[in-house]
């Protein structure tokens, strides 16, 4: 069976240029994300400091921007300090968030010494859980004060160099609405610490970008009024407030996972209002912008997701090692279109996390590496992605669906590069019921050629990549798409994400 869906797109469309930091990933302290993920200096693929080669080449290629560092839930216990200086003198400590140990063989300083490897942006979160302003004062000094005081100069024999780390994002906190927070507070408390504490960063250097904690989902009991709470007492000081969701296929519902986006946007669009609302209560001229800096299919109840307990406080455990199948890729490329489509007021976003735990790489310690099937939507995302994005008029027919009413079968949206008449269309069909036979009127771009078109399905919606077979699920090229008289017309399969790349004709 098939059904029509009809785009409609027009460079004048525009919602917001494209950002960069939308293509953010993670690293927590967490399962195998650090160790034996991006540091294992026993790999014959480690280079000199002890990083893996090979998931270097894929965080490359995987097109990241920023990385948040170095939690979630651990670093609400974490001490900075037992991350630096001589290794061998660095203490190993239990990490209460996930019943783990932590020997501190990679700290602030490795973390920095990856991200220039890995071509990305460092964002760095501080522990509001059982610490307080004195203590991003101190990691604050350490990473970016020049060379002259105490902890600088701490850093510069550390490194060896002169050179500031120059952290420009920074995270008050992590989740600190959640009752299972170390150190979890009430939207009151957190008002005051997270204000305090951005106050004084804002001496040490005004023009650091700040991220209080929002929501960590929202369904939260306390969503909205966590916002409203804590941007009236921080308003001034802060510069995004964050937002975190997790979506999964629950008990056979297909329908309502494959249409999870609408609840992002429905959630970006929930944040935006109260920060607008605090805005005009204020009577303010500065927005607030969203810094999504979780997002991820994540099987939160399975078993690989269960931290260990009792006496067993392993070093880097297997945990969260969740394999994506073609349909989790689907619903995680329909999520970036949500958040793309969200650029005027989306600043920046994480996915978590970058490896082995919710990631979108995986590794086997002392061997390979390899793409998860999410892999593909965001590396084709991040590197096609450019100019303006275009919000996409889309008519196709609807599906019901128990958490979210009725939804669209299809979901789109565009970017344009005026400069280089570059067009690319990443587009869904997230019905799992019928192909889609796409009609996209792209007559207000002029004359455009058609580039390539690919998509990621699988007639096995459940199928997955894995070390033996890592090339189960990839984008394939699309050969029903085709332009005819100014229109773009295929076929999209029953669940699938594709991308359509059209340019100008060179003269
Ligand atoms: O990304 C995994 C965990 O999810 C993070 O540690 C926490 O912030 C969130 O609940």
């Amino acid at each position: 069976m098939s059904s029509h869906v009809t785009l409609t797109l027009d460079p004048a469309f525009r919602v917001a240029p494209v950002r960069r930091r939308t293509f953010g990933a993670f690293v927590e302290h967490l399962g195998r994300c650090v160790y034996t993920g991006i540091y294992e200096p026993e790999h014959p693929e480690a280079d000199e400091d002890g990083f893996r080669k090979d998931v270097l080449e894929l965080t490359r290629e995987l097109g990241v921007s920023s990385v948040r560092y170095p939690g979630g839930n651990f670093v609400s216990g974490y001490r900075w300090e037992d991350g630096v200086g001589p290794v061998e003198e660095r203490p190993a400590r239990h990490d209460l968030a996930w019943h783990s140990s932590d020997p501190n063989t990679v700290g602030l300083d490795e973390f920095m010494a990856w991200v220039k490897k890995a071509g990305v942006e460092p964002m760095y979160a501080v522990n509001l859980g059982t610490r307080g302003v004195q203590e991003a004062l101190d990691v604050l000094e350490y990473a970016n004060a020049p060379v002259g005081t105490h902890l600088s100069d701490q850093r510069a024999a550390n490194t060896g160099s002169a050179e500031k780390h120059d952290i420009r994002m920074w995270c008050l906190g992590n989740e600190m609405d959640g009752p299972w927070q170390i150190g979890h507070k009430n939207a009151e408390e957190y008002a005051r610490v997270a204000t305090e504490t951005a106050r004084a960063m804002r001496m040490e250097d005004p023009d650091l970008e700040l991220i209080a904690c929002g929501s960590s989902n929202s369904q939260m009991p306390t969503f909205g009024a966590w916002e409203n709470t804590v941007l009236t007492e921080a308003y001034d000081v802060v510069d995004m407030i964050s937002a975190h969701v997790y979506y999964s296929e629950k008990d056979g519902d297909q329908a309502s996972f494959l249409a999870s986006a609408d609840d992002m946007d429905h959630f970006i669009d929930s944040v935006v209002a109260t920060a607008d609302h605090v805005r005009a209560k204020l009577k303010r001229d500065k927005r607030i912008m969203v810094s999504f800096d979780e997002w991820n299919v994540w099987y939160q109840h399975r078993a690989e997701s269960r931290p260990p307990s009792g006496d067993d406080w392993p070093v880097a455990p297997v945990l969260l090692e969740d394999i994506y199948s073609a349909m989790d890729a689907v619903v995680f490329g329909n999520l970036l279109i949500s958040l793309l489509r969200h650029s005027d007021r989306v600043a920046s976003a994480s996915l978590a996390q970058l490896v082995n735990v919710i990631a979108p790489i995986m590794t086997e310690p002392g061997g390979r590496a390899w793409r998860q099937t999410t892999f593909h939507p965001f590396a084709l995302t991040s590197r096609h992605a450019k100019g303006e994005v275009l919000q996409v008029n889309i008519d196709a027919p609807s599906f019901e669906n128990q958490r979210f009413g009725t939804s669209t079968s299809a979901d789109a949206v565009a970017t344009w590069d005026e400069e280089d008449g570059a067009l690319s269309v990443f587009v869904v069909n997230r019905g799992n019921a019928e192909e889609l036979s796409l009609d996209a009127d792209l007559a207000s771009f002029g004359d455009l050629e058609l580039v390539e078109a690919v998509t990621l399905h699988h007639e096995d919606p459940y199928a997955a990549n894995t070390k033996d077979a890592p090339d189960t699920v990839a984008p394939q090229a699309n050969d029903t798409v085709r332009l005819a008289g100014g229109r773009l017309v295929g076929t999209l399969p029953a669940i699938s994400w594709s991308l359509v790349r059209l340019a100008r004709p060179t003269a």
